[in-house]
């Protein structure tokens, strides 16, 4: 790869032992990938923060990080954490594996990086610009900042994205470069979904069927109206069970008003069409029956404003029923947002908790009791039987009716 004065200077050692171990990582995977050279990057947003993930070895890897002096060069945000970093007691994390999460959380800290702890950093104070080079790991942000944002990033793993962070640049390969972000596979929608659970099924059945990092184009019915939580359902749902980087939907994503944009004219059409009964079908093979669930959990991704106050309309004088919890997960910003608007107080009134800067797949639910969970999220209900190691069970329904049945 050609470098430039400055990441000679990175290479050499000049400025520290883990600006080289980064830039030299992110060579490797440059060279491996066939990248002639480096772009900057101006931010940048980091996963494997929780340690339910990552761990001990990654904890100690990251204080020596830290302890060494290295910064991130650019604005870099991060994941949800394992813990309500204000209210884990309360919520009834365990002590230990709080310790240890904030342990983590401050050596990111040190590291100069805002410590957001939201997997929608693009909802609050890090959301790229169209056409922007970025390097962002978590994959349903990766997803909707290429897909909805037209903003650039590869699928970042956390050590890639840290390197990334610490070095400002790059590599030139993958989504980056404008011929590796047509579509490869035109999906033909035959009907107009019209719930949170409809738009999260449809992802993971799009994602079951494509091969992993195809970029499918999907055609809805004309005229749909999408919400923009809808379509933040869906991709995730895609980049979990089918490792989805991107998706066009032709004639409303920025690099698709229309079939001929989305594709690069030379490249095959791979197509396949989906109608409401394949949807019913798909999710009578995956749902898992049960009845009472312990917790109703909102907010994956993390909830945006829009959620919230749809959540509050429909739980406005009603009480969650004995024995479930109901949490939504969403970022402290949102929470703020949330206390201004008067949501937040309906929703206590109600029952309904807000929990911040973690999540329901990374935070360790199966050690505080919880054995059943019921969610809208496609990505949820995939993720948290594999995280609990099937401690475990999840179920997807949408919203209005877990509404309808777990409160009165
Ligand atoms: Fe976010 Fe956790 Fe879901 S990080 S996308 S809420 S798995």
């Amino acid at each position: 790869m050609y470098l430039t004065r400055e990441e000679e200077k990175m290479l050499s050692g000049e400025y520290g032992e883990w600006v080289q171990k980064s830039i030299k990582l992110l060579i490797a995977i440059g060279e491996i990938n066939k990248a002639e050279k480096f772009v900057e990057i101006k931010r940048a947003h980091l996963s494997g923060v929780s340690y339910k993930t990552v761990g001990d070895p990654i904890l100690e890897l990251l204080e020596s990080i830290a302890e060494k002096g290295t910064k991130v060069r650019v604005f870099t945000t991060l994941n949800p954490a394992g813990i309500d970093t204000t209210h884990w007691k309360e919520f009834g994390f365990p002590n230990e594996f709080a310790e240890k999460q904030l342990r983590i959380i401050n050596a990111f800290k040190k590291m100069g990086v805002n410590t957001t702890l939201t997997c929608t950093p693009y909802l609050t104070i890090n959301r790229p610009k169209f056409g922007e080079p970025i390097a962002f790991a978590e994959s349903s942000a990766v997803i909707y900042s290429n897909s909805i944002i037209g903003a650039r990033t590869n699928r970042h793993g956390n050590l890639d994205a840290l390197a990334a962070a610490i070095t400002g640049r790059v590599p030139e390969m993958g989504l980056i470069l404008t011929e590796n972000r047509k579509a490869t596979d035109l999906v033909k929608i035959d009907f107009t979904p019209k719930t949170d659970e409809e738009f999260n099924l449809l992802g993971l059945y799009i994602g079951d069927k494509l091969e992993s990092n195809a970029i499918p184009a999907l055609e809805f019915p004309k005229n749909i109206e999408f919400k923009e939580f809808h379509l933040r359902g869906l991709g995730a749902a895609l980049a979990a069970s089918g490792g989805v980087p991107m998706f066009h939907v032709i004639g409303y994503t920025p690099e698709a008003k229309d079939r001929k944009e989305a594709f690069q004219e030379d490249t095959p059409q791979e197509v396949f069409q989906i109608s409401r009964d394949d949807l019913i079908e798909y999710k009578r093979e995956i749902i898992d029956n049960f009845d009472k669930p312990d917790l109703i959990a909102i907010g994956c991704p993390h909830a945006s404003l829009e959620e919230i106050e749809m959540i509050t309309e429909l739980v406005k004088g009603k009480r969650v029923k004995a024995g479930v919890k109901f949490w939504i997960f969403t970022s402290k910003y949102m929470l703020e947002q949330a206390k201004k608007k008067g949501y937040y107080r309906i929703l206590e009134e109600a029952g309904v908790k807000i929990i911040t800067d973690t999540c329901m797949v990374v935070a360790p639910l199966e050690a505080m009791g919880i054995k059943k969970i019921v969610s809208n999220s496609g990505k949820a209900v995939f993720y948290i039987p594999k995280l609990s190691k099937n401690i475990i069970r999840a179920n997807i329904k949408e919203l209005a009716e877990i509404i309808d049945k777990s409160m009165e």
